[in-house]
């Protein structure tokens, strides 16, 4: 190839890549998706559901935040993009950045270089179920399977709660829940609606993307009468393969082909179904389904869907290959073995642990610690034990091995990074070591995703290239286990990053207006980096021999001697429960301290707080 011609393909490639520019506002709404309760929602401009994110591979993204929320912090985080080269754009808060305060703008510049199925959501305080949730699409002119459809149809599935979060996080994190209970949805929903009709042209095929950018369930979706063809998850292609119902966990994608009938004769449910195995106890009245339906003539009957009978048996995306045929990685340099333990704290609250360790947040972001401590980037100790932090190689081959030594499902997304999904236990198959599996039985060509379901009392493997320098959290999706700690620190090149990462002044400037430090050690130490002295910590352990059972006997005697007054109260509470933030407590370093023994709003009386019946019989659950 000549020089020019060269040239000639660069300008060609540079003409093709646009900025694409958003503007949003982050502000309160009122939104009632499912008909039963209008209630404060978290929209964008004014509106909800909140506008999808659409650009073309190779585009330059730039979002431009403003949070007109008031009296809440917020972040954005791309979920499923790498971010690499900007893993200061990635946005969970207190690992890459400050949580942006209210009144507070942030800008997010990030190039994409992968196509597929995305969505962006707060990763901050649990606060994306109260709405800031959407769509990410990225277009590939290169897309495989462009000739095989005649159009493009986005779609969510998500599960909607009547009550704020904050209130909810407090109840589910406080000694009167102390079997950890996670608080049930009130609804599913299709879109961020229900009732959704799908206008379908007779005869065309259409490609649904499909996402779920629900808190906690995940969801089984079929569509009557019709097949899918499964093409790609979590932004990989898949080679095709057909289902009739797949399963999606919370933050999964898939985009499969829907052929559109040839005749107009009926209309079709489409169908989902939050996995109700998460809940502890089904509330009474609960509807855990939601329809819509695939529309050929609004003049015909919209049928309810049939019963399904036994169990669901949705595709197994095990056996998914993807559609580029890369088998599995060489050997690990590294594995890291993480078991999933839930147990009480000496507050009474339940906390998810992997190993011996729940995730509490810094008080200096980690990638601002990466970046400031020098050589000593390269020791996991400047990271603070609490936000578990590993310190990986550029090009090391990671295993991760996950034990869930719990027995609920929990759907684990890894930031920056496809992992190869090498292996999964059923369910009660007890640890990897137990099961005696050995590396002859991973998948030879193993699918590439963002997000896998470890079953309960099971194991998974994970494989991923440690090929892109930043700061990623492993955590389980699970809002609920977020906010528990069930979440891990990759430290990936911090040397490289020193290098190369420029964080914009906007980016640093939400810090100072919270005086959140942004150098030094996790606990703000800039002296003596080693000195974790003052870092945040999780509460003490229980004292010996306090069970949670015990635990559980101590609130039911609580309850039951001030059930009088609590009969009272939740008369008082009727309203949806919202636990108000403090003022001036949506920054960092003093939001963290809501991790701490000294939190706020913790200590008052269960039943002033939780005024809700299901939620004092969920205790029961376990
Ligand atoms: C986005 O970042 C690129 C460099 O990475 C820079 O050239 C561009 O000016 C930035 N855009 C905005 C709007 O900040
Ligand atoms: C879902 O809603 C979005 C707007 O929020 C719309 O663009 C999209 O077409 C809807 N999807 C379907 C399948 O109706
Ligand atoms: C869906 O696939 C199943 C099994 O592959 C087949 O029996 C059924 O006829 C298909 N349904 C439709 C509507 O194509
Ligand atoms: C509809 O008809 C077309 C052309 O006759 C055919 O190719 C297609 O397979 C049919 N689709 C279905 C779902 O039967
Ligand atoms: C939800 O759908 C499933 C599958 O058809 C059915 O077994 C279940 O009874 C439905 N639940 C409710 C509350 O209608
Ligand atoms: C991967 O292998 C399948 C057959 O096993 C083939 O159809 C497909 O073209 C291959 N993909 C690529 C990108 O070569
Ligand atoms: C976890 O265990 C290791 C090794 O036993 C110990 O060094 C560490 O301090 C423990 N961490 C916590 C959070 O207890
Ligand atoms: C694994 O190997 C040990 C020792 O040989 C054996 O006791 C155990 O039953 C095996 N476990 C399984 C699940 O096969
Ligand atoms: C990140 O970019 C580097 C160099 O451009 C490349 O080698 C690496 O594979 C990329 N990693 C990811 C996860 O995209
Ligand atoms: C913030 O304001 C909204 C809208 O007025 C309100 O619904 C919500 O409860 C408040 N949240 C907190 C944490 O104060």
């Amino acid at each position: 190839m000549t020089p020019s011609s060269l040239l000639v393909l660069a300008s060609l490639a540079f003409a093709q890549a646009a900025v694409v520019k958003y503007d949003f506002d982050i502000s309160w709404v009122r939104a009632n998706p499912d008909g039963m309760a209008e209630r404060p929602t978290i929209g964008i401009n004014g509106q909800w559901p909140i506008p999808r994110i659409e650009a073309n591979v190779g585009d330059n993204i730039v979002v431009n935040v403003v949070n007109s929320l008031g009296n809440q912090s917020t972040s954005l985080h791309f979920h499923g993009l790498f971010m690499n080269g900007s893993t200061h754009m990635d946005g969970p808060s207190m690992a890459t950045q400050c949580p942006i305060p209210p009144g507070a703008s942030f800008t997010y510049n990030f190039t994409v270089q992968q196509p597929g199925t995305y969505w962006y959501h707060s990763h901050n305080r649990g606060q994306y179920p109260d709405g800031l949730r959407g769509p990410l699409i990225i277009h590939d002119p290169e897309n495989p399977f462009k000739g095989l459809y005649d159009e493009e149809l986005v779609m969510t599935v998500s599960d909607w709660y009547h009550d704020e979060m904050p209130g909810l996080l407090s109840f589910f994190m406080s000694k009167v829940n102390p079997t950890g209970a996670e608080p049930v949805p009130n609804s599913a929903l299709l879109n961020e609606t229900q009732n959704l009709k799908v206008p379908l042209e007779p005869g065309k095929t259409y490609l649904f993307r499909m996402i779920n950018i629900g808190a906690f369930a995940g969801q089984y979706i079929w569509f009557e009468g019709h097949n899918m063809t499964i093409l790609e998850v979590d932004g990989v292609y898949t080679q095709p393969a057909e289902a009739d119902m797949i399963y999606l966990s919370a933050a999964q994608r898939c985009s499969f082909l829907i052929k559109a009938r040839n005749d107009t004769s009926a209309n079709f449910p489409i169908a989902a179904s939050m996995d109700t195995t998460l809940f502890d106890t089904i509330p009474d009245g609960l509807n855990w389904n939601v329809t819509g339906w695939l529309v050929y003539d609004q003049n015909k009957p919209f049928p309810e869907p049939a019963v399904v009978d036994g169990e669901f048996e949705p595709h197994d995306d095990m056996t998914l290959l993807p559609w580029d045929n890369e088998t599995i990685w060489g050997e690990p340099d590294r594995t890291i073995s993480l078991d999933v333990i839930m147990d009480n704290l000496g507050d009474g609250g339940n906390y998810a642990f992997f190993n011996n360790i729940t995730y509490t947040p810094p008080k200096v972001p980690t990638l601002y610690t990466a970046l400031t401590s020098g050589e000593l980037a390269t020791n996991a100790a400047v990271y603070g034990e609490y936000t578990h932090p590993f310190v990986l190689e550029r090009g090391e081959i990671v295993d991760i091995i996950v034990n869930n030594i719990d027995s609920g499902k929990h759907p684990f997304h890894l930031h920056g990074h496809h992992f190869q999904s090498l292996w999964r236990s059923a369910d009660e198959a007890g640890t990897f070591q137990d099961s005696n599996v050995t590396s002859s039985e991973f998948s030879p060509v193993p699918m590439r995703r963002d997000t896998i379901v470890l079953h309960p009392e099971g194991n998974i493997v994970l494989r991923f290239k440690a090929d892109n320098p930043g700061v990623w959290l492993f955590h389980c999706h699970l809002e609920w286990h977020v906010k528990s700690g069930l979440m891990a620190t990759f430290v990936e090149a911090p040397l490289d990053l020193q290098k190369t990462l420029q964080v914009p002044e906007n980016h640093y400037a939400v810090c100072a207006a919270e005086d959140i430090p942004t150098s030094g050690n996790a606990a703000g130490n800039t002296v003596d980096l080693l000195d974790l002295t003052g870092q945040n910590a999780p509460p003490d352990p229980l004292p010996e021999g306090f069970t949670a059972r015990g635990i559980v006997a101590l609130v039911f005697s609580c309850i039951s001697g001030i059930l009088g007054v609590a009969v009272i109260a939740w008369y008082g509470f009727a309203e949806p429960v919202n636990v108000a933030e403090p003022a001036g407590a949506a920054g960092g370093v003093k939001e963290s301290g809501e991790n701490q023994q000294v939190s706020s709003g913790e200590e008052d009386s269960p039943v002033a707080r939780d005024g809700h019946t299901d939620e004092i019989s969920a205790l029961g659950g376990r």
